[in-house]
């Protein structure tokens, strides 16, 4: 297959994760015989800098012509106390709002070899596999009226039918490929949008009656999160909701520097980025880990390009790594060996060749 992939590594830590990302896609080309036209494109603060602007005309442009995008981090101190029109996060929520990638799911599950990394129990992470699907281009985010006085500020909390309606149902059909269970979190206790968010699932639920579900207020999610995280499945919620709870949940299985998403639309086009920020206080330092990035490209082959197997090896290798006990500084334990960005990546890539070199000895036996 042939695709084109638009790569905006942003700021801080994003241009080391997204390097070893597209290091990754070059071996997974070669093995499987595609063509990936990988083009580099600003954006956040680094555009600031040199464009003014933190989504330019020509980054839009690039991501139309693109077949997916594969986004580093945005953000940083020095770009704090711009306008917010200047803000670097301005950009990332510019270019969802832009191509409607309405759906960002993030997945966190637990990985055996990294649930020393974790703070919780081992008996009660082991049992975590969940979907978070958050609602990404509406709700507090952009809700207007969005103003700031000298004497006060308002965010709206803003949410359509049409709009809770698209994400329910991608929560539902989610479950239908999972263990068929949609939690759909709100404060439907307090805020209106959320009284509508639960009437919604409510009518929704009928349409798929295979689908066990539950209603969750937030502030007691977010205990339960922590006290018996292995009890969900997919978890779909408004963005900031979203937001707030898929960081918590990321720490569960070892740390946030493992945890990929996915922002898509319904036409297969979607932006990849870790769950995870800029980390200026890491920025340039090598240590980074770079999984989160790599396993978001694993999820664009799966869910852009329908490149299941391909997705799945980019899986297993970073599994496989993990099991031989090689870690950057956010997972190695006491005493262990920590390994470089570059390190880590380098043992992904041999890892991916060596498989590579076994596959063609099958094929020259066979
Ligand atoms: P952060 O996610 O950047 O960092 C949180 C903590 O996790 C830090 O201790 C950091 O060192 C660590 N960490 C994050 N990613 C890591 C990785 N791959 N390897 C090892 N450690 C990692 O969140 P923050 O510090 O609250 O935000 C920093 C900047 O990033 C802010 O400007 C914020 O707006 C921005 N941000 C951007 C995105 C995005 O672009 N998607 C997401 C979150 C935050
Ligand atoms: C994320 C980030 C962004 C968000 C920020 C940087 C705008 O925290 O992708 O999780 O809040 O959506
Ligand atoms: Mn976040």
């Amino acid at each position: 297959m042939e695709k084109r992939v638009a790569v905006l590594p942003g700021d801080g830590i994003g241009p080391e994760v997204t390097a070893a990302a597209v290091r990754v896609l070059e071996v997974i080309a070669r093995r499987f015989n595609h063509t990936f036209h990988i083009e580099f494109g600003a954006i956040g603060g680094e555009a600031i800098d040199k464009f003014n602007d933190p989504l330019p005309e020509d980054t839009i442009k690039l991501c139309e012509e693109s077949d997916a995008v594969l986004l580093g981090a945005v953000g940083g101190p020095k770009w704090d106390q711009n306008p917010s029109a200047l803000r670097p996060e301005k950009g990332l929520l510019a270019i969802r709002k832009k191509f409607d990638l309405f759906a960002n799911l993030r997945p966190v599950a637990a990985v055996p070899a990294l649930l020393h990394a974790s703070p919780l129990k081992e008996e009660v992470a082991k049992e975590v596999d969940m979907m978070i699907v958050r609602e990404l281009t509406s709700g507090l985010y952009f809700g207007q009226p969005s103003r700031r006085t000298e004497k006060s500020a308002v965010d709206s909390l803003v949410y359509t039918r049409e709009e809770i309606e698209r994400i329910v149902d991608k929560a539902f059909e989610l479950a239908r490929l999972r263990k068929g269970k949609v939690t759909s979190v709100d404060k439907a206790n307090v805020l209106e949008s959320s009284k509508l968010w639960r009437e919604i699932v409510e009518e929704k639920k009928k349409e798929y009656p295979d689908i066990e579900v539950e209603h969750a207020l937030v502030d007691s999610c977010a205990m339960k999160l922590i006290t018996n995280p292995g009890a969900y499945d997919v978890i779909v919620t408004e963005n900031m909701f979203g937001d707030i709870l898929s960081d918590e949940a990321s720490v569960i299985t070892g740390s946030l520097g493992v945890m990929p998403s996915a922002s898509v639309r319904s036409d297969g086009f979607g932006l990849y980025e870790p769950v995870h920020g800029s980390a200026p206080e890491i920025a340039g330092l090598g240590l980074a880990n770079p999984a989160a990035a790599i396993l978001s490209a694993a999820m664009m082959l799966k869910y852009s390009f329908g490149m299941e197997t391909e997705a799945a090896e980019i899986e297993r290798a970073v599994n496989a790594v993990f099991e031989e006990g090689s870690f950057t500084a956010d997972l190695a334990g006491p005493g262990q060996r920590v390994l470089s960005t570059k390190e880590w990546t380098d043992t992904v890539i041999n890892e991916l060749d060596v498989q590579s070199v076994s596959d063609s000895i099958m094929l020259s036996y066979v």
